[in-house]
């Protein structure tokens, strides 16, 4: 008899069951192992862009466990895990997303699971251990907050919606952002700047926030989030017509998101 292509209903459950153990496992050592007196270990694109010891061991821990349940898949991982692999399956890690939270000893920090498959994100798990949360989704079957289901806010008008935005790490990019939000706060309730973009998405899908947008986030960043939000129902994108990328990640209900990608798009979101 000849082998049936494995059923995907049977992977994605492969793939959930693996991202929220690793999630988990690195959440348990981040918080519980995190020194008092935590330092720097490296810096990347600025000396404000950090590393800490942490985030390295983390992403060993993760990495580890993926390569010991699935040998063949492919890795990338913000700090530095790349693997080609050969089964189709990628994995896209941030081991600390809000590390700079982190460091300063601030709740807001994940650990961001998801693995794609064909371009596609099958399954995203981002782990915020300081809450005590845990969102995942899996393609097609919505997306959950511990064991609720998460679930957008209803559109909210632009002048009424709280809209977290995020940072970059060099001065020209973060100079020119705040004029982008300089610009929008007078048109929206309010602005918020969590530090962590994975968390920001999850807070859309939870409907703790009517909208998320960011220049120069990275597929770590945004890869899981990104699932979970449109799972709850959020659309997400970059430019008009265009898919969320680094270049501009934003994420809202349907109804707000259009009104706020094409204010956005005038108001230069999407350049430095
Ligand atoms: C950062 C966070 C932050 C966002 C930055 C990201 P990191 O990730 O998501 O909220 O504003 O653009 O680089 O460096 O903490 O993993
Ligand atoms: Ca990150």
């Amino acid at each position: 008899m000849s082998e049936q292509p494995e059923p995907s209903g049977r992977l994605t459950a492969e793939l959930l069951e693996i991202a929220l153990d690793a999630a988990t496992r690195a959440g348990t050592f981040l918080r519980d192992g995190r020194p008092e007196d935590l330092g720097v270990a490296a810096t990347k694109s600025s000396a404000i862009d950090v590393v800490t010891e942490m985030d390295i061991e983390a992403e060993k821990l993760i990495t580890g466990l993926l390569t010991d349940r699935r040998p063949d898949d492919g890795l990338l991982g913000e700090e530095g895990a790349s693997v080609e692999g050969s089964s189709g399956v990628e994995w896209v890690i941030d081991p600390i997303d809000g590390t700079v939270n982190y460091l300063y000893g601030l709740p807001s920090w994940a650990i961001s699971i998801a693995a794609r498959k064909d371009g596609e994100t099958l399954v995203g798990v981002v782990h915020a251990p300081m809450r005590g949360e845990l969102f995942r989704a899996v393609k097609g079957q919505g997306a959950f907050v511990n064991d609720r289901p998460a679930r957008v806010r209803p559109a909210a008008e632009p002048s009424l919606a709280l809209v977290s935005t995020g940072f970059g790490y060099l001065a020209e990019r973060k100079a020119h952002q705040a004029e982008v939000v300089r610009q929008l706060i007078p048109e929206v309730r309010d602005i918020r700047r969590g530090g962590s973009a994975a968390i920001d998405l999850c807070d859309v899908a939870a409907g703790r926030l009517d909208a998320y947008y960011e220049r120069g986030l990275n597929p770590w960043d945004y890869a899981a989030g990104d699932l979970i939000a449109r799972e709850a129902g959020a659309l997400t994108g970059g430019r008009p017509g265009e898919p969320l990328s680094p270049a501009l990640t934003i994420a809202a209900p349907p109804g707000l998101f259009e009104v706020l990608q094409a204010r956005l798009d005038d108001l230069g979101a999407w350049h430095d």
